[in-house]
């Protein structure tokens, strides 16, 4: 009986599916007359819009402020092609761009890092990961037998880039916060002494959110004898860009330090409906990168060819919108939850990680898939992370904790199975497994 029920269900799935997908196919419109086309696919859009709007108020585990209500101003924009192609400062024989909203962004971020308007460049780019693409490609031109050194929790894109690049490159180890080592990284540098240095700062990494310690690397540099010539420093501040500079206390992100160049991603703090984000680097750098391009009578220096020439004019709106005291009202709320949340799950005697200045909360990885898809938790190995983004409220938090506790009494009602122990991933004192127990009471 059993069986055939199941076979039933998957056939009512597959049904399902097959009518989704039709629903998503692409059809020729001559077979269908116009009123039947629009009203088809205003209903497939309706449902698209009820499906965004109920995963939305799920969305846990991704760098996403998902509060774009904002932005709805912009949509009259949406019939216009707008792009940006080529250099941000240089102008074109195509007059559809909005290089002036971008320019007013750039100075903005530029302001935010402290470089001087005359003395940087920088654009608008895609988001976090062609940020990145950019900066490394920036030093590895400066210093083309560089070798790069990133650590082992750096996002992805940092590894892309050094095989896209074809680069050398040195992994180095974390402590358990998250943050870079600097004594596995002194220890590789000097066996590299003879290479020049192109490092991967993390202002934030991924799933921990840690900050890599900025003036340990230079300091290190410097004590292992790479002088200012013969290192680039890349700051991957994909989140963090826009959270540590509102923070006195926190780390600071300045061009007054060595460094070559900084991107974040628009859309994580900031929020934009689509990914977007901005590179900063300097002035003097960029000439090595700078094509001219005949057919657009332009110069480019940037990764991609045709730009969004929506996303910089999302990011002014933005930032006009909520201004610094914005910005950090969203930021101070987020670091409110943030900690709600690990006492929350602390409390509930669930192993719970927060680093300082930070919004991403790392946990025990829950062990049902469903459950995970269902919050969009992001995980890796035995643990989840949830990011407490502006759109994370008090109240989604006490929904999911109290879906979370709901079912690890299921899930560890017989005692075989028992919640992972994370002592390595984050530290003994925010282990609450079978062996550690103690760790709760001694963490803070
Ligand atoms: C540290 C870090 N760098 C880079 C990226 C990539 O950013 P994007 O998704 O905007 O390309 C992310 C994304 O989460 C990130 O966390």
């Amino acid at each position: 009986m059993a069986m055939i029920s199941t076979v039933a269900m998957d056939k009512k799935d597959c049904n399902e599916n097959t009518k989704l997908e039709s629903h998503f196919a692409v059809k020729e419109p001559y077979d269908e007359c116009v009123v039947f086309r629009r009203e088809r696919l205003i209903k497939t859009m309706t449902e698209f819009q009820e499906h965004l709007i109920e995963r939305t108020n799920h969305v846990l585990g991704y760098h996403l402020n998902l509060n774009c209500n904002h932005l709805m101003d912009l949509s009259p924009l949406l019939r216009f092609h707008v792009n940006n192609v080529g250099d941000p400062f240089k102008e074109s024989n195509l007059d559809l761009h909005s290089k002036k909203f971008e320019i007013g962004v750039l100075d903005w971020f530029a302001q935010l890092w402290e470089i001087e308007k005359d003395e940087y460049w920088g654009y608008v780019t895609n988001g976090g990961t062609e940020g990145n693409l950019q900066g490394l490609l920036l030093g590895r031109e400066l210093l083309p037998d560089g070798i790069l050194y990133t650590s082992r929790e750096s996002h992805y894109s940092i590894f892309k880039a050094a095989r896209m690049y074809r680069m050398d490159y040195q992994i180095i180890s974390t402590l358990t916060t998250g943050e870079i080592d600097c004594d596995d990284l002194r220890a590789k540098l000097v066996l590299n002494k003879d290479k020049p240095a192109i490092i991967n700062v993390n202002i934030g990494t991924t799933f921990k959110g840690a900050i890599d310690d900025l003036d340990l690397i230079i300091k290190t540099l410097e004590e292992c004898g790479f002088s200012d010539n013969r290192f680039y420093i890349h700051c991957d501040a994909a989140l963090d860009g826009l959270i540590t500079p509102f923070l006195e206390q926190a780390p600071k992100l300045t061009f007054k330090k060595p460094i070559g160049s900084v991107s974040v991603s628009a859309h994580k703090l900031l929020g934009s409906s689509m990914p977007c984000g901005v590179h900063i680097t300097r002035k003097r750098y960029i000439a090595l990168l700078s094509k001219s391009v005949e057919y657009l009578a332009t110069v480019d220096a940037t990764i991609s060819g045709s730009r969004n020439g929506h996303a910089p004019i999302f990011i002014w709106y933005g930032l006009n919108m909520k201004g610094y005291k914005g910005i950090k009202d969203d930021i101070n709320k987020c670091l409110i939850r943030a900690r709600y949340l690990r006492d929350g799950l602390r409390n509930a005697g669930i192993s719970a990680m927060l680093n300082a200045y930070n919004i991403i909360v790392v946990f025990e990885r829950p062990l049902d898939d469903e459950f995970i898809r269902y919050w969009q938790l992001s995980c890796v190995g035995n643990m989840a992370h949830i990011v407490v983004m502006p759109h994370v409220t008090t109240e989604m938090l006490d929904d999911f904790l109290d879906d979370l506790v709901r079912r690890r009494s299921v899930w560890y009602r017989h005692g075989n199975v028992q919640p992972p122990c994370l002592a390595e991933e984050i530290g003994f004192s925010n282990c609450s497994c079978l062996d550690h127990p103690k760790g709760l009471i001694d963490g803070n």
